[in-house]
């Protein structure tokens, strides 16, 4: 689509959204991930109502514009070129929302940081979120990568998801209704989430759940990189861990530009500065072709790769 489109469906939005969701034109996405690479959105919105919301995606379905919705922009590569499509942040606070519901459970919007979740639920006494902390996402992208850490994932906790559809329809699912995986939730993949209804796994005072996130805050300070990253690069094969086979295959502190494998966890790949989205991918290729080549294991991407599929790029 040339500049004229974009802008001209730039403005035809405009004057169909209330003034409070904010619409850009060429939006640097790089500062809003935490790799911290990768080039513009043609179109970008931080919607600031559910009507707004679906103002978004409907004329993105009737002009055929491809939809992106960004997290926390923790398990994300945008290309250099960026993203010729619709980038939709939850960001505004009227999707920053953790309300208290009936019988110890808790409403948690998508745009939501989880560390702000795992921070108000430990106020709160409630067990069940602390391995939340210090995973750099929010609600939204935790519910749809069904994020993890310290052998809990993010539907432990769920009850049900509040979603979009496409057509803008929005539904409560329940979680007996969801498929849900390592790193994965089939009906999230179509489908955004608006927030869910979480249930702690017990209570307990403030005192007792703040010393669980403490252990969690020093075992990751540990083991992970401070760097900007995109967070674990690939996934776990089944019953093995891809960091451990990076590492066995010698490429911990790699380079491409300024791209490296992490010298303190080698399934991270930091930017030492001023990374391209090209020398991640390069570095990409080269890990999973050793890994291949020494270890006969494919490598399969965790990070969410915007507007192409991977195996486009690998
Ligand atoms: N290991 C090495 N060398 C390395 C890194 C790890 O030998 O460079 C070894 C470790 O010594 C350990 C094993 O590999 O024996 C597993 O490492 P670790 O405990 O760090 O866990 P992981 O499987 O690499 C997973 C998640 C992380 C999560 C941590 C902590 C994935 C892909 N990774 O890492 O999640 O933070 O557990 O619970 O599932 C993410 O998904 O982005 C992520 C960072």
């Amino acid at each position: 689509m040339k500049h004229e489109s974009w802008d001209e469906l730039a403005v035809a939005l405009q004057s169909r959204l209330t003034p409070a969701t904010k619409l850009r034109r060429e939006e640097p996405l790089a500062p809003k991930t935490t790799l911290r690479v990768g080039g513009a959105a043609r179109l970008y919105a931080e919607p600031a109502s559910v009507a707004d919301l679906q103002t978004l995606v409907q004329t993105a379905g009737t002009r055929q514009i491809p939809l992106f919705v960004l997290g926390r922009g923790s398990n994300l590569l945008v290309p250099d070129e960026g993203v010729d499509g619709l980038v939709v942040s939850l960001a505004h606070e009227s999707w920053v929302v953790f309300e208290s519901r009936p019988n110890g459970r808790v409403w948690a919007g998508a745009g939501l940081r989880l560390k702000n979740l795992c921070g108000l639920a430990a106020k709160a006494g409630l067990v069940g979120f602390e391995f939340l902390e210090g995973i750099p996402g929010s609600v939204g992208g935790a519910l749809r990568m069904n994020a993890g850490a310290m052998g809990g994932w993010m539907f432990d906790v769920v009850e049900e998801v509040q979603v979009m559809r496409l057509n803008g329809e929005v539904l409560l699912l329940p979680r007996t209704d969801l498929h849900v995986q390592y790193r994965y939730c089939a009906e999230l993949q179509e489908t955004i989430a608006l927030g869910a209804l979480l249930r702690p796994v017990a209570h307990a005072d403030m005192a007792a759940v703040t010393r669980q996130i403490d252990g969690y805050r020093r075992k990751r300070q540990e083991s992970q990189p401070r760097e900007p990253s995109a967070g674990c690069m690939f996934k776990n094969p089944p019953g093995n861990s891809a960091g451990r086979l990076i590492d066995e295959v010698g490429l911990k502190g790699e380079r491409v530009g300024d791209a490296e494998v992490s010298r303190v966890h080698a399934n991270f790949i930091v930017n030492r500065g001023a990374a391209s989205a090209a020398d991640v991918l390069e570095l990409v290729r080269r890990v999973r072709a050793r890994v291949r080549e020494l270890k006969q294991v494919d490598l399969e991407p965790e990070v969410l790769l915007y507007g192409k599929p991977w195996k486009d790029v690998l």
